[in-house]
């Protein structure tokens, strides 16, 4: 498989002692910069046909005709699917029997309930005669208008947010708490509508032979996407086999097999010849899930020292009109801040857009933007400096179950952030700092912080009597590091060199190894693979102890240690020998173990599980125009242990910009009157270039955790985005005195 051959191609590292540390470059960076990692849509099966879909340009109403015949005669067509010949599912797209099982648009009728949600699919010998014959289909509609915005529909408490907590939670009384107080603020906040927009599109090349499915697909959770095709084409979750072994991004887009990818396989069952498909930049703004804008109001009350006496937060988001997932916004006021009331409270409306889903830290991004605003909002009304007052009101328990962290250094991040930027010269006031050029500057800060989460996975060991090991589990790699992280963590279960290190990932006929999402991957992937490391190694100990040639005979698996590819006597270390003797010697070629990764129930219930960080902004306002330009950024972060600190660093930096993203550029614009998505491309949907990302520092703090996990890994894929937008938005009150509460900060909100 072209994956290990090219994974093996790579030049030694060189390393001391535990591979668990180390700032290795990626294993797959070689491949990547040198054009040989082999993406999704990069295969070509022989007998390959070309799939593009045709997409509606209409947010609701049917689709009453489509020209299939004027598609068809066009030179290189092959076929055209419709509902009217698309091939028959064991299941109907939209029966849902499990919240992580989003509804799909699969051509089951003529129906339209989004833009852009799929039509029909033109197949043919090229790309280019696909493309044109789906132009030809000229559909033409009955259309109804689009319900769009946050007030486009009457509004309901949902029965679940994100993955289903509770829409509404109260602790302590938060009226009487407000009542009470001192000092009260109240502001409401809107973030916007945000698409994935990962660099590559979602894509699939999808092979039928008989009743086995092949296919290449980017998916952020293998075995997830194999059970769900299974399920809707009647077959068993082993026939289907899918590769994956890189991402161009994911972020929470490629974490359940989408509509579009389902129809590039009915496309491939229709025609009985391998099939690719891969979705336009255009294409993705609707079917492959985005992030639901908001509507957040703040309360606090405060007493006469800057304590919190009462937090409430409320959240209007969105779904669609046939599927839920609701942005778990206001929960994010659950974990930071100490106060004896805590109330947080979501209701919805449904729109006609394709159904939101998670994307990079859902509902912590969005509500930490709110809630920092908000806070800094608080400290002003209090005349505290932000951080004294986020000091005061340090959370040593988490506020709203009152249960311990497991692990907390959020202190020590503050103090390593604020000493790095320089936060000690700030002055309380806004509108009091001009930099050489006259541009008004500002600081502001956000707290960071992401749950600890783990999920489940398995992984599979081996030891050969060449002294080599290799390691197996379906881990997906979607740009994070993975790969490299994994493969460390594999040598040091193995006590094996990393070059000695056969590690295999990305592909569904390895064992599962959960979804790569809610910052979980390394936690619960890493587990297995430390676990089977750790069994293979016991199966080992067992045979060299067992054995009288060995002088590790008698020892017992207990008083025996690996290291270095060699098995020695706990208490006398002058005696080991090699993994490869005790294997020939046994007339073994391998031996192998298995592991598992998944949270622990008992400290489950005991502790609370969060990673935490300080992020520091500054901004440079134009008094006369109102740009804006973000100058620096220092983010300090504790979540855990660290496994490679170069790739750590590289997931909040990714973070930390998506954060510059979310406050200055990112956002969705819908026609009101169409309800299309009016820059649904990468020139109209703003993200931050080189010239927009400033100086950005992450220092990362020292954290041990006992509970977690047995490795003490929490996890760092989401937390960069939180509290940097808050940070920000808060630097351009400090410039200007102009409160920013709707995102992205616009220069018309600072005119005037
Ligand atoms: Mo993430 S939004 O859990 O890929």
């Amino acid at each position: 498989m072209t994956l290990e051959l090219g994974l093996n191609q790579q030049p030694a590292h060189t390393r001391q002692g535990s591979s668990i540390g180390q700032p290795l470059t990626r294993r797959d960076g070689f491949l990547k910069v040198t054009g040989a990692a082999r993406f999704a849509a990069d295969n070509n099966p022989p007998g390959m046909l070309y799939a593009v879909l045709a997409v509606s340009s209409i947010a609701r109403g049917r689709v009453v005709s489509l020209d299939v015949e004027a598609a068809k005669a066009h030179a290189g067509v092959v076929e055209v699917m419709t509902p009217l010949n698309r091939p028959a599912l064991a299941v109907d797209p939209d029966a849902k029997d499990h919240p992580f099982m989003f509804r799909l648009d699969l051509l089951q009728n003529d129906g339209v309930r989004y833009p852009n949600q799929s039509i029909a699919v033109v197949i043919a010998q090229t790309l280019e005669a696909a493309t044109e014959g789906a132009a030809l289909l000229s559909p033409r509609y009955e259309e109804l208008p689009a319900r769009v915005g946050l007030d486009g529909a009457k509004s309901f408490v949902p029965r679940g947010v994100g993955v289903g907590n509770p829409a509404v939670q109260e602790k302590g009384d938060v009226e009487a708490g407000l009542k009470s107080a001192r000092t009260r603020i109240e502001a409401t906040y809107e973030t916007p509508a945000q698409y994935h927009n990962a660099m590559e599109p979602h894509a699939i090349v999808a092979a039928w032979d008989g009743d086995r499915l092949s296919i290449d697909t980017p998916s952020q959770g293998l075995a997830m996407a194999q059970g769900r095709i299974a399920g809707l084409f009647g077959i068993a979750p082993q026939n289907v086999h899918i590769r994956s072994p890189f991402l161009g991004g994911g972020f929470g887009s490629k974490g359940m097999i989408s509509g579009p990818q389902v129809l590039g396989i009915l496309a491939a069952r229709l025609v009985g010849r391998p099939v690719k498909l891969v979705l336009r930049r255009e294409q993705m703004y609707g079917p492959v899930g985005h992030r639901a804008p908001t509507r957040q109001t703040l309360r606090m009350g405060m007493d006469g020292e800057g304590l919190l006496t009462a937090i409430s937060h409320h959240a209007r988001t969105t779904s669609s009109t046939f599927d839920d997932f609701f942005e778990p916004a206001a929960d994010a006021s659950h974990t930071l801040y100490a106060s004896p009331a805590i109330a947080t409270s979501h209701d919805a409306v449904r729109l006609d857009t394709g159904t939101p889903l998670f994307m990079r830290a859902p509902g912590e991004a969005t509500g930490s933007i709110a809630l920092e605003s908000a806070i800094d909002e608080a400290a002003h009304a209090c005349g505290m400096d932000p951080l004294e007052f986020r000091l005061r009101n340090y959370a040593e328990v988490e506020p709203m179950t009152g249960k311990p962290f497991s692990s907390k250094a959020l202190r020590e991040c503050y103090e390593q952030a604020a000493e790095a930027f320089g936060w000690a010269s700030r002055p309380l006031q806004p509108r009091r700092m001009r930099d050489a050029d006259g541009f008004l500057t500002g600081w502001g800060m956000g707290t960071a912080t992401f749950p600890a989460l783990m999920f489940q996975a398995e992984a599979r060991a081996v030891l050969r009597a060449d002294g080599t090991g290799l390691m197996e589990t379906g881990a997906q790699d979607m740009g994070q590091g993975a790969w490299t992280a994994f493969a460390q963590i594999a040598a040091d279960g193995l006590g094996l060199d990393i070059d000695q290190v056969d590690f295999r990932a990305g592909s569904s006929d390895l064992p599962n190894a959960g979804i790569a999402g809610g910052s979980g991957h390394t936690a619960t992937a890493g587990m297995a693979i430390h676990n089977a490391g750790a069994a293979v190694i016991a199966n080992l100990a067992d045979l060299a102890t067992g054995d009288e040639a060995s002088p590790l005979f008698g020892a017992g698996n207990e008083g025996v240690v690996a290291r270095g590819g060699r098995l020695y006597r706990r208490d006398d270390e002058s005696r080991g020998e090699s993994y490869a003797e005790i294997l020939v010697r046994a007339g073994l070629t391998e031996i192998e173990g298995r592991g598992k990764g998944a949270p622990d129930p008992a400290s489950q219930e005991t502790y609370a599980k969060h990673a935490h960080g300080a992020v520091f902004a500054e901004v440079k306002v134009d008094p006369d125009l109102g740009q804006i330009r973000v100058t620096r950024l220092v983010g300090a972060f504790a979540a855990g242990r660290v496994i490679n600190p170069r790739l750590v660093r590289s997931q909040y930096y990714g973070g930390m910009i998506w954060g510059v993203s979310f406050a200055l550029h990112e956002e969705a614009v819908t026609d009101r009157r169409s309800g299309r998505i009016q820059n649904a491309n990468l020139a109209d949907y703003h993200v931050p270039v080189n010239a927009d990302v400033p100086s950005v520092e992450a220092l990362l703090v020292h954290e041990d955790d006992p509970y977690v996990n047995a490795l003490g890994i929490k996890g760092v894929g989401e937390i960069g985005i939180t509290g940097t937008a808050g940070a920000i938005a808060n630097a351009v009150w400090h410039a200007t005195g102009v409160r920013p509460r709707r995102f992205p900060i616009r220069i018309e909100d600072l005119l005037g």
